[in-house]
């Protein structure tokens, strides 16, 4: 049974029992209108207390049913609560640990509310794209008022019972024994012949037209780009004017909606990418881990100094090599003047900011860190130097310390080859700034042993990092694709866009930001100096020419020098349209006999999202990734992919396949066109053929 049930003193106890989350699955929801039935029909019960077994009342939806029949199989959660509302014995509801979504919209049907005070309550369906669609934006506002239940339905965050304790959410917020507390109370209401129901309450408000049109117009400030909280605002509204079952029909209608958006389709697939990405072939619940305890970081530059921080942020001490004391310094200090910035900003405070400086130990000799269960290695981008650190790694590190690279561009399994122990090294790809970026591209070398792997993506989750595995290619997942992301922009550059329109386009498509600010922002001399060993290694392959001009004639290598692809005024981020850059482009066309077009930002979209689309296609046939949402996953914590999009992937499943391969067929009939470049990948081809999508 999924939904237990006893009887103590004339009390019938049901508890909820679907681990890990006591999840509403189809059982639980059977369960619980059998036991309160039940409960009804038996004359030893003059009461019901229900609860959850375990660590939580209930998560609410059981993640495991969704896009299953089973979700949509009665009885809904919907009918559950009326069963609950309607019964002719008082129900109490139990709260601790956590009561979410439907967890706590079944509470809601409950007559009365006891919780632990440190239950954490919350109706998160916004996050998904939703709205709680069994009551929860009717019988909230009721219960905690119109603003609070507002706030809460349209942040999805949790809110501690403790903050509501002097709501009509709660009858009791208690320190003690929730049960004994809930049973205490069932005893003394179970002679009553009526009991309060949240759907009888009036929203008390002085203005709430004036309140909700407020509300409308911040939400639409803030979150542009989602229907999801408009529709909270719209429901709550229904729960103010209209009668209660008319507004839950309201509320259902506007859920059903929602669930048939592209926003929430994105935001469900990036919850589930998120949960797939864990899942790794080699790597079982059995995998036994190394456990981490102590890590070293070689080289205190950008890179090195972010990773150090990750893991005092941890709470993992950490040491931190460099050759030379000053870069050391130089190293340390920046590390601190983060940390400060943090605390002025009050997200830390003095004494915090000192535990995490006291957890980063600066040191010159690898003797010190020959006791580290993973060292990371971040130092200058060159193989040569890579091998005389892990020549070194390899004298001194203790057996079965894991050795990580973070490189960029170099192959994991050459850095591997280096070594006596190749099974224990493995690349970290980090992004800029390390300490700030969610995303981890984990790479798995030929020999790197699961166990290895298997800890590190669980260092990951410690780190508060996205880990996603990658194989080992040029670029791995990320930079592989957006090298051709990028070769696409400067080719519109010379057809006929300048670099505003380019950024301006993908801007509003949803990017954080375009290729060209990106590109001043990172240093186009990185770029750069990647194209010049590309052209040694591949020469065939075709760049638009304008990039390499940037800094060959113009020495334009972007924000750190005040001019890239824009020009910038001194301790100003703010990109101002270059006319140098623009004579430039201008001769560049004039040169090579181009009649520039005007591109619209339709195509500049497409070219630029397609092209990530059909390099991700060869990355899934050659194994480097393991499925597409690992790639979706890539893009939306690294490389600032609009979130309500879902990634590259699920936007191509959203245009549909055969759209993105006819566009790119299109565009390979361009003039300019290198029709190489639109070769659709075979496996679009496949799925195409075949009718299906990226799963
Ligand atoms: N900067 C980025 O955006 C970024 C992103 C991902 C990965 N990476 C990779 O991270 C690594 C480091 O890049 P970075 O940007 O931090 O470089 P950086 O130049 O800022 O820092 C490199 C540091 O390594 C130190 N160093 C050099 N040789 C050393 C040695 N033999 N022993 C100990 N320390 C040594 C240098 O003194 C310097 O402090 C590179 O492999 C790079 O490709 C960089």
């Amino acid at each position: 049974m999924t939904a237990e049930y006893r009887v103590d003193s004339g009390v019938a106890i049901v508890t909820l029992r679907n681990p890990p989350v006591n999840g509403l699955n189809h059982a639980t929801r059977q369960g619980v209108v059998e036991a309160i039935t039940r409960a009804n029909q038996d004359s030893a019960v003059r009461a019901i207390v229900l609860n959850g077994e375990g660590k939580l009342f209930s998560g609410g939806a059981d993640i495991r049913e969704f896009n299953t029949p089973r979700m949509s199989q009665a009885p809904h959660l919907g009918t559950v609560i009326q069963t609950v509302e309607a019964s002719a014995k008082p129900v109490v509801a139990a709260l601790h640990g956590t009561a979410m979504g439907g967890g706590l919209e079944l509470a809601m049907g409950c007559h009365y509310r006891v919780a632990a005070a440190d239950t954490q309550v919350a109706l998160p369906e916004v996050k998904l794209g939703l709205l709680p669609g069994a009551g929860g934006t009717q019988r909230l506002p009721r219960l905690v008022g119109l603003e609070r239940g507002l706030n809460m339905i349209v942040s999805g965050e949790p809110v501690p019972a403790k903050a509501l304790a002097d709501t009509k959410l709660f009858d009791e917020v208690v320190e003690g024994d929730v049960l004994a507390a809930a049973l205490a109370l069932a005893q003394r209401v179970a002679g009553e012949s009526r009991h309060p129901r949240a759907r009888d309450l009036r929203i008390d408000y002085p203005n709430p037209d004036g309140y909700l049109g407020w509300a409308r117009m911040t939400v639409a400030a803030t979150a542009p780009q989602y229907p999801a909280p408009l529709r909270c605002v719209d429901a709550v509204a229904a729960a103010v004017k209209d009668k209660f079952d008319d507004a839950l029909k309201k509320e259902l209608g506007y859920f059903l909606e929602l669930s048939m958006t592209p926003e929430s389709r994105a935001l469900r697939h990036a919850f589930f990418a998120e949960r797939a990405a864990s899942d790794v072939p080699g790597v079982t619940r059995d995998t036994p881990l190394r456990p981490i305890q102590r890590a070293a970081v070689i080289g205190a530059g950008t890179m090195g100094g972010g990773i150090a921080m990750n893991f005092a942020n941890a709470g993992i001490p950490v040491q931190l090599l460099e050759l030379q004391q000053e870069a050391l310094d130089r190293g340390l200090a920046t590390i601190r003047k983060n940390y400060e910035n943090s605390a002025k900003k009050g997200k830390l405070t003095a004494e915090q900011v000192e535990q995490r400086m006291g957890l980063i130990q600066p040191t010159l000799s690898y003797d010190d860190i020959a006791q580290a269960d993973i060292v990371i290695e971040a130092v200058f981008e060159r193989f040569d130097i890579k091998e005389q650190v892990f020549r070194q790694l390899d004298a001194v590190m203790k057996p079965g310390a894991i050795l990580a690279t973070n490189t960029s561009t170099l192959d994991v399994n050459r850095i591997a080859a280096i070594t006596q122990r190749p099974q224990d090294v493995v690349g970290t790809h980090f992004f800029s700034p390390a300490n700030v970026m969610k995303l981890l591209e984990v790479v798995r070398g030929d020999k790197t042993a699961d166990d290895v792997l298997g800890t590190v993506m669980k260092l990951g989750k410690t780190l508060r990092k996205t880990a996603v595995v990658s194989g080992v290619c040029d670029g791995f997942i990320g930079n592989r694709m957006i090298e051709q992301y990028s070769r696409q922009a400067v080719f519109m550059l010379e057809e006929g866009a300048t670099p505003a329109q380019v950024d301006g386009a993908i801007e509003r498509f949803g990017f954080a930001m375009g290729p060209f600010r990106m590109g001043d922002l990172a240093g186009n001399d990185i770029g750069y100096d990647i194209r010049q060993r590309r052209a040694k290694e591949k020469p065939g392959l075709h760049y638009g020419k304008l990039a390499d001009q940037l800094i060959e004639q113009f020495d334009r290598k972007g924000q750190k020098v005040g001019k890239g692809w824009y020009d910038y005024k001194p301790g100003d981020r703010k990109a101002i349209p270059s006319r140098e850059v623009e004579g430039m482009i201008a001769a560049y066309r004039d040169a090579s006999g181009i009649t520039p077009r005007k591109i619209p930002d339709s195509e500049i979209v497409e070219r630029l999202v397609f092209a990530l689309v059909n390099e991700a296609c060869h990355i899934l046939e050659e194994g480097i990734a393991l499925r597409a949402s690992d790639i979706d996953l890539v893009y939306l914590t690294g490389y600032g992919f609009p979130v309500y999009r879902g990634g590259p992937m699920q936007y191509a499943n959203e245009v549909g396949l055969y759209n993105v391969m006819h566009a790119m067929q299109t565009f390979a009939r361009n003039r300019q066109a290198d029709p190489e470049f639109w070769k659709p990948a075979p496996l679009l081809r496949r799925l195409v053929l075949e009718g299906r999508d990226f799963e």
